[in-house]
């Protein structure tokens, strides 16, 4: 039988952060034995901000190395990088023909970044939801695994899925947000009501996956805490609960036993014990990214492998939406 398919990505926009380990790239290695998995490096997304030339296309290798690090597996998964499959650009303009201009703008992600690049509202930014519902279409994929902050877009494609089947007949499969307690909404140490982004400029707020041991002590060491001293998860300790979330998720333990372990110890020892954890997981990481940044021939090779997986399924896709609204072909 035909596993359900998986469909993620991740934007080589900055350094990649704690967030965006355990709210998507961790959760995706527990998904690969059950589920045929799409796993792609979203360039196109990345440049509805500026980007450097020269960077980009450093940190699109260094993500995926780092998917691998993080124990994706290139030859179960498809790995590679979106804008190397142009069929993603081909069904977002025919997305875009059934997507209203009021739904794109009312986007939360859009209004924030509108406020954060107001220089630079281009059409890239507000399309952005559009090319992420052909990117999931596109490999038909049942489920979507992304932190919270990615919910309303999955829901977006899944409104254009059935608005599309409705009009045209059955061609989209719906797929569904997968969004896992925990580690879904990981916030700034310094803002704990705030998430924790890659693209956040002060760089105390977040905890990188390149951070060495001392920096990610320190980082944690200085987190923004509540006022009492107690170690207790609750809606008025933004600060705190935020710390246990993290702590949880990189321990692998339940907030009652996160707890009753600080029980009657203080911030301070707390904040270091949470520092020494995660500095304890993303050390093997990175030691296995900078081993994959050092033979760039394998890792073209899992690239490429990748990139011709990907093209035939989603050619697949695209020859039947051509057939569904009219377009000819040979
Ligand atoms: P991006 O690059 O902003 O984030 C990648 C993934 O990390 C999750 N994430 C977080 N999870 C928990 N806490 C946080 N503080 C945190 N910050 C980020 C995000 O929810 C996401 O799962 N548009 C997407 C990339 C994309 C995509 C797709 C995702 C492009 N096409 C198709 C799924 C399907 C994005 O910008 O993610």
């Amino acid at each position: 039988m035909e596993k359900p398919i998986i469909y993620s990505a991740v934007q080589p926009s900055g350094n990649l952060t704690i967030g965006n380990y355990v709210g998507a790239i961790r959760n995706w290695v527990n998904l690969q034995d059950s589920y045929d998995c799409f796993f792609s490096i979203a360039d196109m997304h990345a440049i509805t901000v500026r980007q450097e030339p020269a960077e980009l296309r450093r940190r699109t290798l260094e993500l995926a190395a780092l998917y691998i690090a993080c124990g994706v597996d290139p030859e179960k998964c498809v790995l590679y990088v979106q804008s190397q499959v142009p069929a993603h650009a081909a069904l977002c303009w025919v997305l875009n023909t059934v997507t209203y201009v009021g739904e794109a703008s009312r986007m939360t992600q859009f209004k924030d970044k509108s406020q954060k690049h107001a220089d630079n509202i281009n059409m890239g930014l507000m399309d952005y939801p559009v090319l992420m519902a052909a990117d999931i279409l596109l490999y038909r994929a049942a489920a979507v695994p992304v932190g919270a902050d990615q919910k309303q877009h999955v829901e977006l494609a899944r409104d254009l899925a059935v608005r599309f089947n409705n009009r045209f007949g059955e061609t989209f499969v719906v797929p569904e947000p997968l969004i896992f307690r925990g580690g879904a909404k990981i916030a700034s140490l310094l803002e704990p009501t705030k998430k924790m982004s890659k693209s956040e400029e002060n760089p105390n707020a977040s905890v990188f996956l390149s951070d060495d041991r001392d920096t990610v002590i320190r980082k944690f060491k200085r987190a923004v805490t509540d006022s009492g001293s107690e170690v207790r998860y609750a809606e008025d300790k933004p600060g705190i609960s935020n710390l246990l979330n993290i702590y949880c998720a990189f321990k692998g333990c339940t907030l009652a036993e996160a707890e009753k372990e600080f029980e009657g110890k203080g911030y301070g020892d707390f904040k270091i014990a949470v520092g020494e954890t995660v500095a304890d997981v993303i050390a093997p990481v990175q030691a296995e990214q900078k081993r994959l940044l050092s033979d760039k021939k394998e890792l073209a090779a899992y690239l490429v492998s990748g990139r011709d997986r990907a093209a035939y399924a989603a050619r697949k896709t695209l020859s039947k939406v051509y057939r569904k609204i009219g377009f000819w072909e040979a």
